[in-house]
């Protein structure tokens, strides 16, 4: 059992890496790996609404992450991304690269855990934890919660270090995560078939 965790700071050991590894080691003392990629400082296109991805599964643009990205989380059995909270928002680097990853690709990762992750100074955690919950509901991505809304507070690693309550959410958050994991992986052992979705009715609001 894999989880994938998605870092878009561009800080690679900063403060949303620390409540990222806080989320690992936690996941790894209840039996579960993890994989960490860091996507904050890439030069990182966004969607440009081609759609040639709901031909071939994959995005055109092929000098980023998003392409193993995809794959990755394919094959991993939960997601949690990772965002400092710039002007109340989940950075744009990761929102440009997460609009491709999900875009025409949600059958791929259906029913697989998903949370966020924000770090901030002092505000616009909540508003920017709302913004990535949306990539996991309209993919069918079961969310897990924890004891709060999922922040850390702090301007360096060391002061998330000192945010206790912070770091006990992320753990809390990452045992949520193991059991649900183990939960859909027994029920499936026992025969639980996954839900199959109704074709979808697009309607536009206009007809
Ligand atoms: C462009 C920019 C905008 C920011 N906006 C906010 C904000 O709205 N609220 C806040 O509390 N902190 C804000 N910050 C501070 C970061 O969110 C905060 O320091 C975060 O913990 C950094 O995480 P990192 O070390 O993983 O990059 C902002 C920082 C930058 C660079």
């Amino acid at each position: 059992m894999n989880v994938l965790l998605i870092n878009g700071s561009p800080h690679a050991r900063g403060c949303t890496h620390t409540a990222l590894t806080t989320v690992a080691a936690q996941l790894e003392k209840q039996g579960i790996a993890s994989q960490m990629i860091h996507v904050g400082m890439d030069a990182v296109r966004g969607c440009i609404a081609c759609r040639k991805c709901a031909d071939t599964g994959r995005c055109v643009f092929t000098d980023d992450k998003v392409n193993e990205t995809i794959d990755l989380l394919r094959q991993a059995d939960g997601l949690v991304v990772g965002s400092p909270v710039y002007y109340a928002g989940p950075n744009a680097t990761l929102c440009a690269f997460l609009d491709r990853l999900f875009y025409m690709k949600a059958a791929g990762y259906a029913l697989k855990p998903a949370a966020a992750v924000v770090s901030c100074r002092r505000g616009g955690a909540s508003a920017a934890f709302d913004r990535l919950n949306k990539y996991f509901t309209i993919a069918r991505m079961p969310v897990v919660s924890s004891q709060y809304w999922n922040s850390v507070h702090g301007n360096t690693p060391e002061e998330v270090m000192q945010d206790r309550e912070g770091l006990q959410t992320m753990r809390t958050l990452a045992d949520n995560m193991a059991w649900l994991i183990k939960c859909i992986a027994a029920g499936k052992a026992a025969g639980i078939l996954p839900p199959v979705p109704e074709a979808w009715e697009k309607t536009n609001f206009i007809r």
